[in-house]
Parts: C-alpha cells; structure tokens; sequence
C-alpha cells in the first residue's frame, strides 16, 4: 500500500467510526486517536518530509484533506448528538397520549334521537321559557288554583306570580297561542319539582312534549305515534299497552307503557320490569276542550292528541342506571361510561 492509499483507508475507517459514536465522550476519544499527536495521520504527515521531493506536494495536499475531512466529521457528529433528537428523554416504545375526547351526555343524545323520530314524523321543535308563570303551567292546562292536581306539581315559587315549570305541556299552551291550527310539535327541556331527592326522584329532570291538533286527529293517531316513537327508542319488537288515567288537560287520558327491552315479556325478578314485562312510560290523551278554548281554538272544529314524557326514566331503562342523580351531578367517571 503506498502512502495514498494508506491515507484513503485511514479515511474510511475512521469516518465510520465517528459515524458509529454514541455520545460526545466517544467522539472525544475518536478526536485524539485520529487526529492527535500520536495517531495514524500525524505519523504519515511526519514521514512526508523524507519523501522525494516530486511526491510531497501531492501527499502534504492529500494528508491535510484527510484531516479536515475528520475534523469535520467529529464536530458534526458533536453537534448532532448534542441536538435534542438525540436525548432520549422518553421511551419512544410507550404508547402515545390519547388526547383528551369530550363526548356528549347521554340526555343530549336521547334528545338528539328523539328530535330525529319526531322530526321523521313530521314535528316540528318547539320551546318555552323554564321560568313561567302559573298561567301557562296550571290555569290554561285547566288546572285552576284549587285543583288537587296542582298538589302533583309542586314547585320552586319565585317572585311576580313565577315559577320554575312542572312540565312540558307549558310549551302546548305558548304554542297554540301563537300558531293557529293546525300544529304538530315536540319540546323537550328541563323542568323542576319540590321533590325529595333520592334515587328516583330529583328537583330537576327532562321532558319531551308531544302535540298534534288538526280537523280529525284521532286516538288512533296517538296510539300509532307513541307506537312508532316505542320501536325506535326500544327496538322493533317494542309493544305499546294504555291504561286510562286522569289529566286535567286531556279528555281522554291514559297512560302508556313498553314491553320490557330487556326481558321482553316477563321474566320473574327482571332488573328493568321488576317481572311485569312492562315498563311505565308516561302520560298523554286528547287534549281537553277547555285548553283549547283557553288558547283560541275552536273545539267543535279541531280534536288532538298530546303526550309527555320523562326523558331521565328512558335513559336509565336504556343504560341500566339505578339512580337519577348521576344524570345531574356532572361526575365525568359516570358520563364515560355510558
Ligand atoms: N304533563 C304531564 C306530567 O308532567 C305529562 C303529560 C300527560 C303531558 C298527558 C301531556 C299529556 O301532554 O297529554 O306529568
């Protein structure tokens, strides 16, 4: 090998090994073995003076080329490995970091639903205020102030003849007054009771009001509405049963149940029927004259149906939820899970 070759396979050699350091002390020692004062390229630089004098320029140019060639390469392998890259503050084989995902509670989604259904049935949203007066909440609904019914109702009373609404049906009222027939509404919101908090029972819950007034609407009408409404929500195999009940504001009444989602039927001890095979859903029936005089409405012309609903009831039957309160209390660890 003569001397350019031997300074071509120093070269190469130690180009690979700065390639290869894994730290700044290893790039530190690869400095004084090949550039220091007994490496390699400083004994071939000394022995260039006894060369002929016809080589010494060609190899004094070479040798000085190697020699800035491994200068540059330790510097830029210093700096690289001194960038950030290349400090393994974390472990690059963890998983990485889900963010954070909010999603919706699950009554907004059974509102959401809800709205859906209706919508594809022809309803159109309606809203009213939480706060109301007695007027909208009882007297309209043919509820005036000495019917027992009111003591159902009891509520948050504030001041100027105001209170927070018992129920939906306030928004049939606001309705009617400023529509005429005919109308086919959902509102579904808040409503507040004087209740004693417990498992079954809260000072505020959910509602969905349903009401269809038109010439001709029947009961048939209502049951096919609540039908449809039953197999959307629970499942196609979803059955509707109506037992009569009392209402001021409809003439008839009932109320309604579903066939148990989960049992189907029947089963002795089921979680969600308690073994009936129904499950009590709500109220509804034709709305009364005398609310459809209160509003304007001609009640030898128009009939309609009008139903309400506690959305609260509905969504623990559909999450298997044994306590109301977890709807309201905003806890994060029960909204996940559902
Ligand atoms: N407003 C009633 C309640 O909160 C539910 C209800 C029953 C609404 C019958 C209606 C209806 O529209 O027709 O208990």
């Amino acid at each position: 090998m003569n001397t350019l070759e031997q300074l071509a396979s120093l070269q190469q050699a130690a180009l690979a090994e700065i390639a290869a350091a894994s730290d700044a002390t290893q790039v530190d020692e690869l400095r004084v073995k090949h550039l220091g004062r007994r490496s390699q390229l400083r004994l071939i630089m000394g022995q260039i003076g006894a060369m002929p004098a016809t080589e010494r320029p060609a190899l004094g140019k070479a040798a000085g080329q190697t020699q800035q060639a491994l200068q540059d390469a330790l510097e830029a392998r210093a700096g690289a490995l001194a960038s950030p890259a290349h400090e393994p503050t974390f472990d690059v084989t963890l998983p990485g970091r889900r963010p954070a995902m909010g999603r919706l509670h699950p009554l907004a989604r059974l509102i959401d639903e809800l709205v859906d259904i209706f919508r594809g049935m022809g309803f159109e949203l309606a809203d009213g205020p939480e706060v109301e007066d007695e007027y909208h909440n009882f007297d309209a609904l043919n509820t005036p102030a000495d019917h027992p019914a009111r003591d159902l109702h009891d509520t948050f009373y504030l001041t100027d003849g105001l209170l927070l609404r018992t129920h939906t049906s306030t928004v049939q009222i606001r309705v009617m007054e400023q529509t005429p027939p005919p109308v086919r509404v959902v509102s579904l919101g808040r409503v507040y009771r004087k209740e004693a908090v417990d498992a079954t029972h809260h000072y505020a819950f959910h509602q969905i009001e349903g009401l269809y007034v038109d010439r001709g609407v029947s009961f048939a009408d209502l049951k096919g509405t609540i039908e449809m409404m039953g197999r959307q929500l629970l499942g196609d195999r979803t059955r509707v049963r109506f037992r009569p009940h009392f209402f001021p504001f409809t003439e008839p009444s009932v109320e309604y149940d579903f066939s148990c989602s989960l049992c189907d039927g029947g089963v002795p001890g089921c979680r969600v029927c308690k073994g009936t095979g129904w499950i009590e859903i709500a109220g509804a029936g034709m709305v009364d004259p005398a609310v459809f005089t209160a509003v304007g409405y001609d009640p030898e012309v128009y009939t309609g149906f009008a139903f309400g609903m506690g959305l609260e009831r509905i969504a623990m039957i559909r999450h298997g939820v044994d306590d109301i309160r977890l709807f309201l209390d905003g806890d994060l660890r029960f909204i996940r899970q559902l």
